[in-house]
């Protein structure tokens, strides 16, 4: 059974509708693997967009539903609160160390990070020694959603290109890339060039906030770069009074290794926005973690000063539920299982780049996640570039599930996954990937 986009009543995302795109009935799932209607197993070598960490369906996540279902399904939380919010708010603020005080929920990344940049707005509002400020500086290369805030901040592109007249504004610089360095620098070498103009910017105006992913730019081509940009960050918003926001949808929950990127890079931002894995995919939810000196300035009996913000399902008691039982595993076994995915990826790298020779460039491991382009003729490098597409179909002759970003291919698979499927994963890629001619 096969649909094609234009078949089915839903209106599946990021996919144009034309027939020619094959739709995959899913039925069932399991650890790291997906079944499609007709009883074929698929590795999800990409965790169902980087949300489930600890594979599908597991049994720990699956049991906390269960539990909270029998207890209680909804609240709204405005005028209540309920045990799983608060658990949850707790486990995720000693994941932190208490860095920061309080938990503001919403339901997807976007939303938590509509959340952060209205917090630093009217957190300058509020603040009796500041003059309202209301533009952010973002990167290029940048994905911070696709609400009408979150694609503000996000780098500008194809994705948000259609929707420039709405833009509020921003200042947008070009990625930090340690991959390929415009300076022609090395990390342990650099003097953080890269925010050079920035430096200027931030010094001359005052901004609400610096928004940006940290370590990994992820859905825009998955470029690593330094923890020497954020501690620079970091400097720089420290003495402008900016506040900065890190976006963690991506990488918190554990994906480079720590529970959280900035614990990582030894740099604490004030505002953390965090999504995808935090209910190991299970359920939709997103969270927004404030500092104690941001939180001060809503503490008020003036209702001007109250942060009027809500979304219906916010604090969902079972998303909450299920987002507790997700902390557990990542603190029971989760860091070291990415500990051992990371030296398993690592491990693929070299005999990779020896079997596909000049197909490939930029091979890199950063915890559990894989990534490399092809090297493709056609200089375009966003995410439309149709080599993403060619690379996906093919893999689907070894049932193996990928997203290419134009011609950058990652796998992010599940914390759990086995050396067997991560075997047959690069397997797969190694064949597809071979089956294209060598460019000069
Ligand atoms: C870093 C980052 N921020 C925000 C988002 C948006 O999250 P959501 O799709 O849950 O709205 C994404 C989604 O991929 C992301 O990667």
């Amino acid at each position: 059974m096969n649909y094609n986009p234009i078949q089915t009543h839903t209106w599946v995302p990021l996919t144009i509708q034309e027939e020619g795109e094959l739709l995959i009935p899913i039925v069932k799932a399991e650890g790291e693997f997906v079944t499609d209607s007709e009883g074929n197993t698929w590795i999800d070598a990409i965790s169902s967009w980087w949300t489930m960490i600890f594979g599908h369906r597991h049994p720990k996540l699956v049991a906390a539903l269960k539990t909270q279902i029998e207890k209680l399904d909804h609240i709204m939380l405005a005028g209540h609160i309920h045990e799983a919010a608060e658990s949850l708010s707790k486990a995720l603020l000693e994941l932190t160390n208490f860095d920061f005080h309080k938990v503001f929920y919403s339901d997807n990344g976007s939303n938590a990070i509509e959340i952060a940049l209205k917090l630093s707005i009217q957190y300058y509002q509020n603040h009796p020694d500041f003059r309202p400020r209301s533009e952010f500086l973002v990167f290029s290369n940048s994905y911070h959603g696709d609400s009408i805030g979150a694609m503000n901040v996000s780098g500008k592109n194809y994705f948000n290109r259609i929707f420039s007249e709405l833009r509020f504004p921003t200042k947008e610089f070009p990625a930090p890339n340690c991959m390929n360095c415009p300076w022609g620098k090395k990390p342990d070498v650099c003097s953080t060039e890269c925010l050079n103009a920035l430096e200027l910017e931030i010094k001359q105006k005052p901004y609400a906030g610096i928004v940006i992913e940290p370590l990994v730019f992820g859905a825009n081509g998955m470029l690593f770069y330094d923890k020497k940009v954020l501690i620079k960050l970091r400097e720089l918003a420290t003495t402008t009074q900016t506040l900065l926001i890190f976006d963690e949808v991506f990488t918190g929950m554990g994906r480079l290794g720590k529970a959280f990127a900035y614990q990582k890079a030894e740099t604490k931002p004030d505002l953390l926005v965090m999504a995808k894995g935090l209910t190991g995919g299970m359920l939709p939810l997103g969270a927004t973690l404030v500092s104690e000196f941001i939180y001060k300035q809503f503490l008020s009996k003036d209702p001007y000063r109250a942060f009027f913000h809500a979304h219906t399902m916010t604090g969902n008691p079972l998303a909450c539920s299920v987002g507790y039982a997700s902390v557990e595993l990542l603190k029971e076994k989760g860091l070291s299982q990415v500990k051992q995915l990371e030296n398993l990826l690592q491990k693929q790298v070299e005999p990779f780049q020896k079997s596909l020779g000049k197909r490939i460039e930029n091979v890199r491991v950063m915890g559990g996640i894989f990534a490399f382009e092809y090297k493709e003729t056609i200089a375009e490098d966003e995410y439309l570039n149709p080599v993403g597409k060619k690379i996906r179909e093919k893999m689907k002759e070894f049932r193996v599930l990928i997203r290419p970003l134009g011609r950058t291919i990652y796998i992010t698979p599940p914390y759990t996954i086995t050396e067997k499927s991560l075997n047959q994963i690069f397997l797969a890629l190694e064949y597809t990937l071979l089956s294209f001619p060598e460019s000069d």
